[in-house]
């Protein structure tokens, strides 16, 4: 094990279920697995820290990547490779390789991302309204400025179970057409006004608005859906799938997907593709109920409250051949297409 990767400078985001998350990965001498989310590398530490194995670290953010490459300076372990989890087979492919012994993602953002001002994710700090993990394609400022009432409320309602969806949107498109928003406290200003301010509420109204429209400016759901899809083709017989998620709907992509797959219900989601008949399964789910942070780990680490944990073993039998694009479907990023 390298020094390199256990120095304890290497950042300020505290990694949920970390235990949890290796065990189920069980990492091996010699074996290929994929970080999909490496973030500030507390699980890849961790990972490496017990077995001598490759490790892929992807992220999207060019930011983290920064920090893998730092990191594969003192472990050669460890191959950075920037791009999207959703896009594993290609980023598999560009390296020539095509099949894995485990994958692991921790959804979401980072705290260093949310930290960070100028990256705009936080209502609690005041930047420029971006939200875009890539820094590239339609910022938040983009979806709020143009965006109709409607769209705005569906994502509002569906990826932030906002009950005041409506109205939120209301007021931001009845603001916007005096001065478009820039600012993320200018937005989470307005949102605050329009579900008639705290009143002694135990979260900032934003904070609900503010995360559906980073999961949607991210396409985080879709990303979610083509990376199980590329899991399953590209990981090898008895290979490990292990998935932290942060929300609800993501937790239910993630069950579904794996109840679907493992022979357990091959029906009823618009989420999920339709299990095709007699097809065998091509996960084995050992743990049915999902893997939650001791109350310790909620008490010091309040960000590790909604976290649920998955995993899944490839079984043999061939993937299923969904499509690397099927499956779950919200209000695309192409009404912004030309605006950005
Ligand atoms: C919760 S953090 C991961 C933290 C990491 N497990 C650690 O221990 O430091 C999530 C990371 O995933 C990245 N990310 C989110 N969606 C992604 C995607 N579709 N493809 C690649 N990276 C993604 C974010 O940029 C962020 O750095």
């Amino acid at each position: 094990m390298s020094e390199g990767l256990v120095s304890p400078h290497a950042g300020t985001h505290v990694p949920v279920l970390v235990e949890e998350v290796i065990h189920a990965l069980a990492p091996v001498e010699g074996a290929v697995m994929v970080d999909g989310t490496y973030g500030g590398g507390g699980y890849a530490r961790a990972a490496l820290a017990v077995a001598n194995f490759t490790l892929i670290g992807i992220d999207r953010d060019p930011e983290a990547m920064k920090r893998a490459w730092e990191h594969a300076g003192r472990d050669p372990r460890l191959i950075p490779a920037p791009g999207r989890f959703g896009e594993l087979e290609a980023i598999l492919h560009a390296m020539g390789r095509e099949m894995v012994d485990g994958i692991m993602l921790d959804l979401g953002v980072s705290s260093f991302q949310i930290d960070e001002a100028e990256r705009g994710f936080s209502f609690m700090r005041d930047g420029p309204l971006d939200m875009r993990m890539e820094r590239k394609g339609p910022s938040a400022a983009d979806a709020v400025n143009h965006l109709t009432e409607g769209e705005l409320a569906d994502i509002f309602h569906i990826l932030g179970d906002e009950h005041g969806a409506r109205r939120v949107a209301r007021e931001i498109v009845h603001r916007r057409r005096a001065q478009p928003f820039t600012t993320t406290l200018d937005l989470a200003n307005v949102i605050e006004k329009s579900l008639g301010g705290r009143r002694g509420k135990p979260t900032h109204p934003a904070t609900r608005s503010f995360q559906a429209l980073r999961m949607w400016i991210n396409d985080e759901s879709g990303e979610l859906v083509r990376a199980l899809g590329a899991a399953e083709r590209v990981l090898k017989p008895g290979g490990r799938l292990v998935i932290v998620t942060f929300h609800s709907i993501e937790d239910r992509i993630v069950k579904l997907f794996l109840r679907s797959r493992s022979g357990n219900d091959p029906s009823v989601s618009r989420h999920v593709p339709r299990a095709p008949k007699g097809r065998a399964p091509t996960f084995e789910v050992l743990q049915r109920k999902a893997m939650e942070p001791s109350e310790a780990e909620q008490d010091a680490n309040p960000r590790s409250r909604s976290a649920k944990l998955r995993w899944a073993l490839r079984t043999d039998a061939p993937a299923w051949d969904a499509g690397p694009d099927e499956g779950f479907r919200l209000p695309g990023l192409k009404q912004l297409e030309g605006v950005a």
